[in-house]
């Protein structure tokens, strides 16, 4: 199988699983973009238009996430997004922790798959599901390496649309995207043995 068989047959599995939250919304939302992007986008959940249309970031915290994206050169096509849970929770509440780890294994598949150089981190649900301990306010901006995955958290898009002035800190750390990934491939590779071990993670901030 390919790999874009294989993200194909994972977004056919989203679409056809039963979760809890399934039932209180129209459908499953999987991830979108290319299977071999370097950096892969996780955002939260779907809000209404992406449950509407089963596509992710499509709403108004799409609009953002796709001027964001411009503003560096990339487009939509050129990257991968996902979220952490792949229905909507009602009323666009928080998803619980039991309902992220319902579908943490899909996301987990797709980073096996995508094996991504950078993963962004939008906002404090993605960021508390691979970091748990970290607050968004003090780390976004800044990378983080644990293992064989280098996060990468920012505020969540959507921030920007209650909190307008949240666009500077957001620009300011997508404009360190394109730096950070030429700085990735200059770092001396890790052992397959760190894969936890969050002692020896670096922590490094791009200027
Ligand atoms: N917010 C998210 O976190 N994900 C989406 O897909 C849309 C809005």
């Amino acid at each position: 199988m390919t790999k874009q068989e294989a993200i194909a047959q994972i977004s056919k599995d989203i679409r056809e699983h039963t979760c809890s939250l399934r039932a209180g919304c129209i459908q499953a939302v999987p991830g979108d973009g290319s299977p071999d992007s370097e950096i892969v986008f996780i955002g939260e959940g779907p809000g209404k238009v992406e449950d509407e249309q089963g596509r992710p970031f499509v709403g108004p915290a799409g609009k953002v996430l796709d001027k964001l994206l411009l503003s560096i050169g990339m487009q939509r096509s050129d990257v991968y997004i996902t979220n952490v849970v792949k229905c909507r929770p009602p009323e666009n509440r928080d998803p619980s922790p039991s309902e992220v780890a319902e579908h943490a294994e899909f996301l987990a598949h797709e980073l096996e798959l995508i094996k991504p150089k950078l993963i962004v981190l939008l906002g404090r649900h993605a960021l508390h599901w691979f970091l748990p301990n970290e607050q968004i306010g003090k780390v976004r901006g800044r990378a983080k390496r644990q293992g064989d995955k280098i996060f990468f958290p920012v505020y969540h898009p959507a921030a920007v649309l209650h909190n307008p002035p949240l666009m500077k800190d957001l620009q300011e750390d997508f404009n360190k995207i394109p730096v950070l990934l030429k700085k990735i491939d200059e770092l001396p590779p890790v052992a397959a043995n760190v894969e936890s071990d969050v002692a020896q993670s670096t922590l490094f901030e791009i200027k």
